[in-house]
């Protein structure tokens, strides 16, 4: 058996040091290093086995190349199918990220279920009575799906050989171990060298690939950063534990546009599809409570409208007011506060800030600024602003409204789920829906439009 010997590992880019320190010298990343273990020339011995598995390559003239082999295949699960703007490619790789709990296993066992063909559902966590139980509920128990409560590699891919499977789900990376690799699972060689293998059987058999990633406390990807480029898609799953919604995006994806947003419903049978995503986050809310607003946001290629919260309360002066933002960018919370003080002179110092987007979205746009705004000057006035209105538009520093994209597009939206007066920016051009356009080219223009009045 080959010595290890024990290195300090970066588990952002890869790279082994002999001693520790604060700060990788390789890739610059603070705090990454950690305890790991090496065989002699374990490195080179990954790399001739893995070269070993490649057929050797040749050279093509590029019109030759034939490029019908990555058409998607349809998954059957239309939200996945959206996000990955067709389906699963043959011989791709993707990674699945998401914190325990929220829905990983599901949503892969329904889309095992679903496959044209045999699929191999490789278990590395559950016990194959476990995932049984659970494929019963789910109405997964397909006479081509088979199940490998399995950990080691070598089995994995023995596996592969005798079903022949046109799609594998390894659940999860993390616990999977290669032992040629001589480092513990989970470990940043072990993950790095088991996607390698993967990565390499997929395209050598041209059967796609879903590896399962546990996310750590700050919500990136457990294992190097390598594992995300080695994936050709890395797809993450989030939501809230105590909400049914689960949110599906795509970090990257080498087949096609990475920004579309698939929802789904955590019901008693599984992940359900969410195809009116809109009137689902609208279902819960009360109309005519200050502080609240409804916000047309562009998801991927999709309108989404909804409802932003916010709530102020005086503190005693002296001590700094607390700003909690949720959905929303904290800077940007902060800036717009700025704005509210120096243009409309609406002054929250002395008062704590809470901003919330309801149903765990993220309003990653500028065109929610103006609807924050209304909601924060609506929630410390105390007066509601009309049910019936929606809020788009980019605040700038001079307290101007700016113009934003998809302006009919978030406006037949909310004129489809019966809003009928919108606040646009003055400068947007013409546009025919069915809801009352106000225009307004200045925050103050826009807090008069919406019957907010302020001492600015
Ligand atoms: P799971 O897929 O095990 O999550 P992960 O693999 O990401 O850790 O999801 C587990 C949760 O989902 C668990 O709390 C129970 C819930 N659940 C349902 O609500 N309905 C269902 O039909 C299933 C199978 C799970
Ligand atoms: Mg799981």
């Amino acid at each position: 058996m080959a010595k290890l010997k024990l290195v300090h590992r970066c588990s952002d880019c890869g790279t082994s040091f002999p001693k520790w320190s604060g700060r990788c010298l390789s890739c610059g990343a603070w705090n990454s290093l950690v305890e790991d273990v090496e065989g002699p020339d374990e490195s080179h011995a990954t790399l001739a086995a893995g070269l070993a598995l490649v057929p050797p390559g040749e050279a093509t003239p590029i019109g030759d190349v034939s490029s019908h082999e990555s058409d998607p295949v349809p998954t059957g699960i239309g939200e996945l199918d959206r996000v990955l703007g067709g389906g699963l490619v043959p011989g791709s790789v993707t990674l699945l990220g998401g914190e325990p709990g929220i829905g990983k296993s599901t949503l892969l066992l329904q889309l095992l279920a679903g496959a044209t063909g045999p699929s191999l559902y490789v278990t590395a966590e559950e016990s194959a009575q476990q995932v049984r139980l659970r494929a019963d509920r789910l109405g997964a128990v397909s006479p081509s799906l088979w199940l490998l409560p399995e950990m080691s590699m070598p089995n994995i891919i023995a596996a592969i050989d005798k079903i022949s499977p046109s799609l594998v789900v390894i659940d999860s990376i993390q616990t999977v171990v290669d032992p040629e690799l001589g480092s513990a699972p989970g470990s940043v060689v072990q993950v790095r060298g088991c996607a390698h293998r993967l990565v390499q059987e997929a395209k050598r058999r041209n059967v796609s690939i879903v590896i399962v990633g546990h996310v750590t406390k700050e919500g990136g990807l457990a294992g190097p950063r390598v594992l995300e480029h080695v994936v050709d898609t890395v797809l993450s799953f989030e939501g809230e534990r105590h909400n049914a919604l689960r949110l599906l995006r795509a970090s990257k994806h080498r087949f096609g546009a990475n920004n579309e947003l698939g929802l789904f419903e955590m019901t008693e049978t599984g992940l359900q599809g969410v195809p009116d995503a809109s009137q689902l986050f609208l279902t819960d809310r009360r109309t005519g409570v200050p502080g609240s607003v409804v916000v047309p946001t562009i998801e991927g290629q999709r309108p989404l409208l909804v409802e932003l919260q916010t709530l102020t309360n005086p503190v005693n002066s002296g001590v700094p007011a607390r700003r909690s933002a949720q959905g929303v960018d904290h800077g940007r919370l902060s800036m717009l506060l700025a704005v509210l003080e120096r243009r409309a002179r609406v002054s929250l110092a002395a008062h704590e800030v809470y901003a919330s987007v309801v149903g765990g979205v993220k309003l990653g746009e500028p065109a929610a600024d103006l609807g924050l705004c209304l909601a924060l000057v609506s929630a410390i006035t105390n007066v509601p602003l009309p049910a019936d209105l929606v809020v788009i538009g980019e605040v700038g520093l001079a307290g101007e409204v700016r113009q934003v994209g998809h302006l009919g597009q978030r406006l037949n939206e909310a004129a489809r789920l019966g809003f009928s007066q919108a606040i646009v920016p003055a400068s947007a051009p013409d546009i025919n829906v069915g809801c009352t356009i106000r225009r307004a080219s200045t925050l103050n223009e826009a807090l008069a439009l919406a019957g907010l009045t302020t001492n600015g």
